[in-house]
């Protein structure tokens, strides 16, 4: 598949580094521009106010936890979501009570698993990927915390996903939104994804940092320039209420007004 969610250095990056720290977190798509609280690239033995935080703050599910273990010993790894950006997703998704919830790219469906774990019995992830490779790694996990039937994994590229949704009467319904896929693609999705939230709902983006290209964007550098243009309108953007966060690799909250 052509898709590539990061950069080759920083994919270099995260073999030289490793991925298992000292309590056995991987610490997912940890960049370098956290300077205030990573003095060198992240995690672990070399990152001990981050090593204190995960901690002293993660209270992850046994199958969660299974399914991290599993996701390290593929080779793409370095796109699973941050742990911690993880829990606070799902926090926030319980806040505003998410019955009803969307996530564009799941790769192994850590996340995917984290948001169901939070959702009320008949609540729903539509979870939308175009790899059956990658995503049946994650269903077994999903089976064993005993939430699979809540997780509507379609395997087609998302636009087709939010289209067919949106064709289906579903505007306005959604309360939680993760946009995790192709960074091409994320203003499109950001656009689909405003309709079919309803009024106070979450859309959580991610990568908005791209590991700090976003400061100086290379014009034949595609992601980041989409990255970069999508940031710049969110920021005008008066449909939504604003938070830009330096978790993970940076993870913008937009609240439908
Ligand atoms: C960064 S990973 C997602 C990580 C995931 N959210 C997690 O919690 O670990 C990006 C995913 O987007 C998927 N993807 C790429 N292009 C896509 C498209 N056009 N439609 C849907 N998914 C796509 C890739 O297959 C990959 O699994
Ligand atoms: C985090 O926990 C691990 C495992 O218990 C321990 O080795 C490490 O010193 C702890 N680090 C911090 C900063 O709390």
């Amino acid at each position: 598949m052509s898709f590539r969610a990061v950069s080759k250095e920083a994919l270099v990056g995260s073999i030289t580094l490793g991925v298992v720290f000292a309590a056995g977190y991987y610490l997912g798509k940890r960049k370098p521009f956290r300077m205030s609280i990573s003095k060198s690239h992240g995690g672990g033995k070399e990152d001990p106010l981050l090593q204190y935080v995960l901690n002293n703050s993660m209270r992850e599910h046994p199958s969660l936890k299974n399914l991290r273990m599993r996701t390290m010993e593929d080779s793409w790894n370095i796109m699973m979501v941050a742990c911690e950006q993880s829990q606070f997703m799902a926090n926030m998704a319980k806040l505003i009570k998410t019955k009803k919830a969307l996530e564009i790219g799941v790769y192994t469906g850590y996340n995917t698993l984290s948001i169901a774990l939070t959702l009320p019995d008949d609540g729903v992830i539509v979870a939308c990927d175009i790899s059956e490779e990658y995503t049946s790694i994650g269903k077994k996990f999903w089976k064993e915390a005993g939430v699979e039937k809540k997780i509507d994994l379609r395997i087609q590229p998302a636009v087709k996903t939010l289209d067919e949704l949106l064709d289906a009467g579903q505007a306005e319904t959604f309360d939680f939104v993760f946009i995790d896929a192709d960074k091409t693609s994320y203003d499109t999705y950001y656009e689909k994804s405003l309709q079919l939230l309803r009024k106070g709902g979450i859309i959580a983006i991610d990568n908005v940092l791209w590991g700090g290209k976003v400061l100086s964007p290379s014009p034949d550098d595609a992601d980041t320039v989409a990255i970069d243009k999508l940031n710049k309108k969110l920021h005008k953007d008066i449909r939504v209420s604003l938070s830009m966060l330096t978790v993970g690799d940076g993870l913008t909250l937009a609240i439908k007004i």
